[in-house]
């Protein structure tokens, strides 16, 4: 990517250059290793350096900061090879200058000498800092092929950047304090790094998307090769676009939506400042007489506000295209919409303060508050907070004046910008919004999820199908997985792997909840349950609606249910697993929540698989008893849960797997 830089940098950059390569140079001669010659932006070593505070950084340094680059060019001959893509750094790449098999060999090449560079630090805290990022970064590309052509969450793809580009970042950052055997100063400066190598990342991404940034290699490549970046999120459509719509999509991507609100980009860029800032201040806390990190930051903020100014002004100029929605949950069509603002901000009024939220809190949701009963009061009281915007939401749609699907949506859109406008402490004059979404932004933590909630409500205003377990948990995502990850993010917990946890916990409650009320919401005209699944097991709409009325259960009925319960527990297993991450206080109640949601399963079983008639329910005695058994669980699982998530191993989706994947392993 193209960014201004200053002179200073510029000069540092440059200086730094020449050392290593003599550094290089003589390694080279001693060592026998190949003579790398340290090109492109040179990011990670002047990381390292910035982060050692150092104008002649020490020959440790340098060999640290020269094994780190080899492998990310190592990395990038490897990259361009995955991509096809034929361009790098504005000029041919080596794959399509010398041919894929000699840029796979120089790859390896530089790859495997890297490690004898490494071990010259003589630093046993910086090898294996080295080893496991260089294993990372191959995890994240690996976990990037798997998702491929997938609409994926923001925390898959979190998941996925702190691999593949935070991880050499964070090793870099890391070195300096690795080698005066720091640890703490290693911890605090690796997790820095990786913030920063995200941030880039995202950066990259987010010019990917705009057609006329100067990337030195093709643009919209993502896009076109299917994979999920973050902006995407910001579009509320839920696949990619068809080849016919790819132009439209991408022009949508720039336009404000209806009129005045911000672009799905510019909501995007929002929210990137909003993490360069963080970055900024916490890197300048640590190392406060550096300035290389924060300029970085800083002008890679500015191409993207440049490059978004001119996308902006590309798109006010190109025909509009089809009106009204981009996909299920996206953008809708204009709707009478004052009067319909008008209720909703009433109704919302109306909830009143705290009181008022706990109470409902208290009637409606049986297992939750069950669980909820743990927190301690300041956090319950976040967490009712939460629960009553989720069930106000669905009020919305469910106990609407009139059903019309035009006010519906015009409800939701009221109600979103009502949201935003809290987040962004306007004042709404509803208490509700103004605490839970004044204190989510006070936190740091996205509006996205709360948005995400909302369009997930907006999907169940359409009827629509789930083709197979993918795009259900693009549902489920929507309406559950993002309460786990805002309360996650909301009590500070920000990792990547945590995050995909709590994602998790989502899927498997509401595939709990859908397999529970299959009969029920028949009768509304729904169906939830992924279609090749009924199909594999040969259960078919007539069979399924001849049950509900009273007949006997479709043949291949309970190995369906039984398929689905497993794909639900396991989640529930991921999920149960990560629960020492979190904070103290967060553990009990998500355990108890989980075991005893999950304990409807029993129920199910109990009935016969009858959920076409029946309704599992699990009574509170029997609450209780999976309850304490949780707790008890819970103890086993922290002791054999080493420290801050290091534990947690990345999983497969649930999506097919590509042949070269399943061949090569998890
Ligand atoms: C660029 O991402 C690629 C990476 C940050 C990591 C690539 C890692 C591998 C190919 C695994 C093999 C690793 C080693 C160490 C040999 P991108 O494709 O999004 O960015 P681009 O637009 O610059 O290509
Ligand atoms: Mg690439």
């Amino acid at each position: 990517m193209t960014s201004v830089r200053s002179p200073g940098a510029i000069e540092a950059t440059e200086r730094l250059r020449a050392a290593l390569a003599a550094e290089a140079r003589t390694l080279h001669e001693r060592l026998g290793i190949p003579e790398p010659a340290p090109g492109g932006k040179m990011l990670r070593p002047l990381m390292a350096r910035a982060a050692a505070g150092l104008h002649d950084p020490g020959v440790e340094v340098l060999r640290g900061a020269l094994a780190i680059q080899m492998v990310h060019e190592a990395s990038l001959l490897h990259d361009d090879i995955l991509d096809d893509c034929a361009l790098r750094r504005g000029e041919a790449s080596l794959a399509a200058r010398a041919g894929l098999p000699a840029a796979l060999v120089e790859g390896d090449h530089l790859l495997t000498s890297a490690y004898r560079v490494a071990a010259s630090t003589g630093s046993l805290p910086f090898v294996e800092c080295f080893s496991r990022a260089v294993e990372r970064t191959v995890a994240g590309e690996k976990a990037q092929a798997r998702a491929a052509g997938r609409w994926l969450t923001e925390a898959e793809y979190r998941e996925i950047i702190a691999g593949k580009s935070g991880e050499l970042f964070g090793c870099a950052a890391s070195l300096a304090a690795h080698l005066r055997n720091d640890p703490e100063a290693a911890a605090r400066d690796r997790a820095l790094g990786a913030r920063t190598g995200e941030i880039y990342q995202m950066v990259d991404d987010f010019l990917d998307l705009c057609p006329s940034a100067r990337l030195g290699k093709p643009p919209l490549l993502d896009l076109k090769q299917r994979k999920w970046t973050w902006p995407l999120a910001e579009t509320g459509a839920l696949a990619f676009p068809d080849p016919s719509g790819f132009d439209d999509f991408v022009v949508s991507l720039f336009r404000p939506e209806r009129g005045s609100a911000p672009s799905p980009m510019s909501r995007a860029r929002d929210r990137l400042a909003a993490r360069v800032n963080a970055l900024i201040r916490d890197w300048n806390t640590a190392h406060p007489d550096d300035e290389l990190v924060p300029g970085f930051l800083a002008s890679w903020l500015e191409s993207v506000n440049a490059t978004l100014e001119r996308e902006e002004a590309a798109a006010q100029g190109f025909p509009q295209g089809p009106a009204g929605r981009t996909g299920p949950g996206g953008a809708v069509a204009e709707a009478p919409s004052d009067e319909a603002a008008a209720a909703v901000h009433r109704e919302a009024a109306a909830l009143g303060g705290p009181g008022g939220w706990q109470a409902s809190f208290a009637t409606h949701a049986r297992t939750f508050r069950f669980a909820a009963r743990l927190f301690p009061a300041e956090q319950e009281r976040l967490v009712a907070g939460v629960y009553a915007f989720c069930r106000f939401t669905d009020d919305l749609v469910d106990h609407a004046p009139d059903p019309d699907p035009r006010v519906l949506e015009a409800r939701l859109r009221a109600w979103t910008g009502l949201v935003r406008r809290a987040w962004s402490h306007q004042d709404t004059g509803i208490p509700l919004l103004d605490e839970v979404l004044g204190e989510t932004a006070r936190r740091g933590v996205p509006v996205l999820y709360a948005e995400e909630l909302i369009r997930g409500v907006a999907m169940d205003l359409e009827p629509s199908d789930y083709p197979d377990m993918a795009a259900l948990r693009g549902y489920s995502y929507r309406v559950a997985s993002v309460v786990g990850l805002w309360l996650t993010e909301l009590f500070g917990t920000h990792a990547p792997v945590v995050l995909r946890r709590a994602e998790a916990l989502g899927h498997a409650m509401q595939l709990t909840n859908i397999l529970r009320d299959v009969g029920e919401d028949w009768g509304r005209g729904r169906l939830y349950l992924p279609l090749d699944r009924m199909a594999a097991h040969g259960v078919d709409r007539t069979s399924l609606d001849e049950a509900v009325r009273g007949g006997t259960l479709p043949e291949g009925w309970i190995p369906l249910m039984e398929e689905l319960l497993g794909h639900a527990e396991a989640d529930y297993q991921l999920a149960f697993d990560a629960i020492p991450a979190l904070p103290v206080f967060f553990q009990r109640p998500v355990a108890v929540a989980a075991r005893v949601y999950g304990g409807i399963h029993d129920e199910i079983r109990k009935n016969g698989y009858d959920t076409l008639t029946r309704r599992a329910w699990t009574r509170f005695p029997t609450k209780l008893r999976l309850g304490a058994r949780a707790l008890l669980e819970l103890r086993r699982t922290r002791r054999g849960f080493t420290s801050s998530g290091e534990a947690l191993r990345p999983f497969a989706p649930i999506a097919p797997l590509p042949p070269a994947v399943l061949r090569g392993g998890p």
